[in-house]
């Protein structure tokens, strides 16, 4: 394919309807959603992606009811807990991005000791977006600059400046965005990154999706012209 996106971001979405409406419970959804998830880092990786973003928890989801919220957390935690090897093996990278802070001491440390042990791969790097909202990381960055810089610094602030505050310091913004299940919304994901991003919808909810679903969106990608703000040679 011409062009592939170098970095690929997904609102997965759709889960508890998917269980819904196979009759089972909305963690069974979690789970199914959760086992797409890890193959799909290798496809991903084998279509020559290298940076892939994911949206697994919001911070406005702490809204659902208690034990979705639970099951939510466990399915992380075992996530963090046990990928180690298949990460290592893939030579991925894994990073959380969002507000750890307001995690479980011990989700914190798992999280920790993943990011340390995968940092010095060089394979695909694999964000996790967790307790994570848009508008929640701009204000946290915000707040970290004006900690840590004098008040003439905070007054010429540039784009360079609060970018490399963010979360996703020193990872390129998103090329693609994928949001599955038919909804058509960012609800509070990568509100600053997506500025520029190509977006492609699809009605398959997330447990549903997979490599042929990929092929379709980045062969939609990449007949798609960016122009960011400008035109392209022969639009002149
Ligand atoms: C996406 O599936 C996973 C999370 C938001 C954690 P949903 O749980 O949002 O599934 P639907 O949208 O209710 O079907
Ligand atoms: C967005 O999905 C958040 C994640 C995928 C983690 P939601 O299902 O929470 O979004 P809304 O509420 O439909 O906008
Ligand atoms: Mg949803």
């Amino acid at each position: 394919m011409a062009n592939i996106p170098v970095h690929l971001a997904i609102i997965l979405d759709g889960n508890g309807r998917w269980a819904k409406k196979k009759g089972l419970p909305r963690n069974a959804g979690h789970a199914a959603g959760a086992r797409v998830l890890e193959d799909m880092c290798e496809v991903v990786w084998n279509k020559g992606i290298r940076f892939f973003t994911v949206y697994a928890f919001s911070t406005e989801n702490w809204n659902r009811p208690a034990g979705e919220v639970e099951a939510l957390m466990k399915l992380l935690r075992d996530y963090m807990k046990n990928s180690v090897k298949r990460a290592m093996k893939n030579n991925m990278r894994v990073r959380v991005i969002g507000d750890k802070s307001g995690l479980d001491a011990d989700l914190q440390e798992s999280i920790a000791s993943l990011e340390e042990a995968t940092a010095g791969n060089t394979g695909l790097t694999f964000q996790i977006a967790l307790n994570y909202g848009g508008r929640d990381e701009i204000v946290r960055a915000v707040r970290k600059l004006a900690s840590e810089n004098d008040p003439d610094f905070m007054k010429t602030l540039t784009e360079k400046d609060l970018s490399g505050a963010l979360d996703t310091a020193d990872i390129p913004d998103p090329d693609l965005l994928i949001r599955t299940c038919g909804e058509e919304r960012i609800s509070n994901f990568l509100l600053w990154q997506l500025a520029y991003s190509e977006f492609y919808f699809t009605d398959l909810a997330w447990p549903d999706f997979n490599e042929a679903e990929l092929d379709k969106a980045l062969e939609n990608y990449s007949s798609r012209t960016r122009r960011f703000g400008g035109l392209v040679k022969g639009e002149e």
